[in-house]
């Protein structure tokens, strides 16, 4: 991918993988602009870019947010190349534990904050025959994961959303690309996230959930590195791979399930 004097848009882009993507592209060349909820995190992370950047506050569970991030990048710099859907939001539950604020919070922000991304530019980059759409999946994305029902759902749907897109892409000729990262634990605030006061915990959660909170946030703060797994982005999208794999044991369970599937159906297996 060409990255000189380009210009990426990362939301998500205040903490973890997006902070790290926006670095890593910002390192490449591009222009950034970053998006996300809160100016504080955005502050920082575009004190650590060498290149230019703006910020823009914005909802991506929000249509018009996202359309504003649109604006405010062809007015800041007269074009987007590329576009990193990377916000999201990982609480833990049993599926039993979570609520329907919560399944809501998780699909609005994982789900239709991809969603409008691809809605609002698409067009842009189909209207100037160059773009790339990237979305941050999950391994949560290809295998059921326990007490992430919600997520798992979102990001199951954020893979099928990015393979028929490219599929649509290539179908039409397009010249137009797109790719999906599913990542294993890393190193950022997934865990410890905060959460809208819509889908604060009225319900009580069990002890087991605490535990396997605990176990995940254990895991996480010793996962890979943010900036790693954005250069593994940077390089794959380069190779115009379609799939990014920073963890490589997630290919090989994907391909494990498919095996499963094939010869037993027992998904309990896993
Ligand atoms: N950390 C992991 O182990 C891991 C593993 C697999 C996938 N992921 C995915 O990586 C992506 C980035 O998460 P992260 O791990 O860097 O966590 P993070 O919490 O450090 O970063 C997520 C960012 O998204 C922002 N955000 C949340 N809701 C938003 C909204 N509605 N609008 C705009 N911005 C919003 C947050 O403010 C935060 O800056 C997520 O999509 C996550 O699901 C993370």
């Amino acid at each position: 991918m060409d990255t000189i004097e380009k210009t990426a848009v990362v939301t998500g882009a205040g903490s973890g993988i997006g902070r790290g993507l926006a670095r890593v592209l910002s390192n490449a060349g591009m222009n950034l602009v970053l998006v996300g909820h809160h100016e504080p995190p955005l502050e920082e992370t575009a004190s650590s870019l060498i290149g230019n950047s703006i910020i823009v506050e914005a909802d991506v569970s929000n249509l018009e947010d996202v359309q504003h991030v649109a604006d405010e990048t062809i007015r800041a710099f007269g074009a987007a190349h590329l576009l990193c859907n990377n916000a999201g939001v990982g609480p833990f539950a049993a599926t039993q534990e979570t609520t329907i604020e919560e399944w809501e919070w998780v699909l609005s922000v994982n789900l239709w904050g991809v969603i409008h991304g691809v809605h609002v530019f698409l067009p842009l980059f189909e209207a100037q025959k160059e773009g790339h759409i990237y979305a941050t999946a999950s391994e949560a994305g290809l295998y059921g994961v326990p007490f992430l029902a919600a997520y798992n759902t979102s990001k199951f749907a954020v893979v099928g959303l990015m393979q028929s897109l490219e599929r649509d892409l290539r179908a039409s000729g397009s010249s137009v690309t797109s790719s999906v990262l599913c990542p294993g634990a890393t190193r950022t605030h997934l865990v410890e996230g905060e959460r809208p006061v819509a889908a604060r915990r009225e319900v009580a959660v069990a002890e087991k959930t605490k535990a396997i909170k605990k176990e995940a946030a254990e895991v996480v703060a010793n996962g890979m590195d943010p900036e790693t797994v954005a250069e593994c982005v940077l390089e794959g999208m380069r190779k115009k791979q379609f799939w990014h794999f920073s963890h490589d044991h997630v290919p090989q369970t994907a391909l494990k399930q498919a095996q499963i599937m094939s010869a037993s159906r027992e998904l309990s297996q896993l």
